[in-house]
């Protein structure tokens, strides 16, 4: 054990769960999540996701919350050092790298586009979009904003370079104010507003009835029944439970390392049975029953369920911020729904993208010996760098190849090796003791089993179906349209290089700190 220094603290319980649960809710639950739950079956999309919450999930979020807590003991914040003290192997820690690198490429291109949640609040009470009345116009408006198709509304990219710069601002600015009085001040404020703007919202959806009377089957009740009515013959393909799989992970933030983030901060007879299970739990609530509430009924409503699968097969983006738009400008006081639909994005984003800050900034901490102003510099340098890759080259798929190796790819191998570290090198007996050690509730004993083997094959499963299926065909850029090759070697390289210097500075850390004993 080195030097442990007075650490951070979570002030209240309150104000933890809040925290996780801000990591947790983020953009995935209001725009992946319908999109997903549309595409691959609707109602029955929640029979593979349910089982995946209960067999990877839940699971990781109790796995996670004990590494987290255990390394915290030792004055570790981030993976590389928990990953050192649960296996005394020394190659242990340059695994542990893995958590920074994943949460760390996430938020570069993650609050990138919560930026733009930021300035459509903006444009939408300000009515700067409200006279793209087509699908076109308002596609064109977006793309113009993000620079992809100058001309057509903004002339220069800079409102949009403007809104990223203060996005980054404040999740740095928050990340430096620290634990208990930035993320968890934060998180006090944004989620109770979250949740206040999400119902609001769908009251208001669920009350839309039959907009246009002539078109009696474009009805929010249609809408409901085209997200939720179940297409059981989809379940035979398996691209449908990877799908629910890869959802799972990314809503819930496991496998990045920024839960054990958190957990580290808890002291050592903290609860973690009931708190993982709370967060988990409130995700969920807010991913099905609202998220799954608003856009894509209101896409229905108004335009009918052709239109929405189209919608909905061209990804986030278009239910976001080209379908909402419309609708915003059909109902009365919609600049203020629409303000109010994307100042929620803009919370939810915002409390998960510092969460991805949050494990470097305490590597930086923990294991080099630096102050928190010095730490969050070094990290907001490196983002900011990155940064411009993503926003000056977002057309030619530079964002979509940092997303598939580090928020879909990643996650898995990260996964499966923390649930190997800490079930089998550390002992499943310790790791249960830990996971139960303080708890307000005892986690069913089924859960040791299924940690212990079922959460592993399972991960391996995904792993090597997702390598060949798709890991394979994307490195030989098999589909990848020629133009955008360069780009996308740039953003691996980008990657390579960040993965090495993490290597380097874990093996300074190290080096610095046995020279110190
Ligand atoms: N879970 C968040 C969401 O649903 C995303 C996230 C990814 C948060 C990685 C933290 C770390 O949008």
């Amino acid at each position: 054990m080195s030097e442990i220094q007075k650490r951070d603290e979570w002030g209240s319980r309150v104000g933890l769960i809040l925290a996780v649960a801000g990591n947790a809710v983020g953009l995935g639950n209001f725009l992946r999540f319908p999109v997903q739950a549309a595409q691959n079956g609707g109602g029955a999309f929640m029979i593979p996701y349910f089982i995946f919450f209960l067999i990877l999930g839940i699971p990781l979020m109790w796995m996670e919350w004990g590494i987290g807590r255990y390394g915290g003991k030792f004055g570790h914040g981030s993976a590389p050092g928990m990953f050192d003290v649960i296996c005394k192997n020394r190659f242990a820690k340059y695994l542990g790298a893995l958590g920074l690198f994943i949460s760390m490429i996430i938020m570069i291109y993650y609050t990138y586009i919560e930026s733009q949640t930021l300035g459509f609040s903006f444009f939408s009470i300000t009515k700067l979009y409200f006279d793209e009345t087509s699908f076109d116009a308002m596609r064109n408006f977006l793309y113009s904003y993000q620079g992809r198709e100058l001309g057509h509304h903004f002339s220069s990219i800079w409102t949009s370079y403007g809104f990223m710069v203060a996005t980054f601002f404040i999740n740095f600015w928050v990340l430096y104010k620290g634990i208990s009085r930035g993320i968890e001040k934060l998180a006090k404020i944004a989620m109770p507003m979250l949740f206040v703007f999400a119902i609001i919202l769908t009251v208001r959806v669920i009350t839309l009835g039959t907009p246009n009377p002539d078109l009696p089957e474009n009805s929010v009740e249609n809408g409901f029944a085209f997200i939720w009515n179940p297409n059981f013959s989809l379940l035979a393909n398996p691209s449908v439970w990877l799908a629910a799989a890869g959802q799972i992970f990314f809503t819930l933030s496991v496998g990045m390392g920024t839960i054990q983030a958190y957990a580290s901060f808890l002291k050592p007879k903290d609860d973690i049975a009931l708190s993982a299970l709370t967060t988990a739990s409130t995700n969920e609530f807010t991913e099905v029953v609202l998220g799954g509430s608003i856009a894509i009924p209101a896409a229905v409503a108004f335009f009918g369920i052709t239109v929405t699968t189209q919608i909905a097969q061209g990804g986030a983006f278009d239910l976001g911020f080209v379908s909402m738009p419309l609708i915003f400008q059909q109902i009365p006081f919609g600049e203020f729904f629409g303000f109010m639909w994307f100042l929620l994005l803009f919370f939810a984003g915002i409390t998960s993208s510092v969460a991805m800050g949050q494990p470097v900034v305490a590597f930086l901490e923990d294991e080099l010996g630096l102050d928190r102003k010095k730490a969050v510099s070094v990290l907001a340098f490196t983002v900011f760098i990155s940064v411009q890759f993503v926003v000056f080259f977002l057309k030619f798929g530079f964002l979509d190849e940092l997303d598939y190796w580090a928020g879909t790819f990643g996650l898995v191998v990260f996964a499966l090796l923390e649930t190997l570290l800490f079930m089998w090198v550390f002992d499943s007996k310790k790791a249960w003791e830990e996971m139960n050690a303080g708890g307000d509730i005892k986690i069913p004993r089924v859960f040791y089993y299924i940690m212990k083997f079922i959460t592993p094959v399972v991960l391996f499963g995904i792993m090597v179906w997702w390598f060949f299926n798709d890991a394979i065909p994307i490195l030989m850029l098999s589909n990848a349209n020629p133009d955008n090759v360069p780009y996308i070697w740039g953003a691996r390289i980008l990657m390579i290089a960040l993965c090495l210097l993490l290597f380097f500075l874990i093996h300074l850390a190290w080096k610095r700190k046995e020279s110190d004993t």
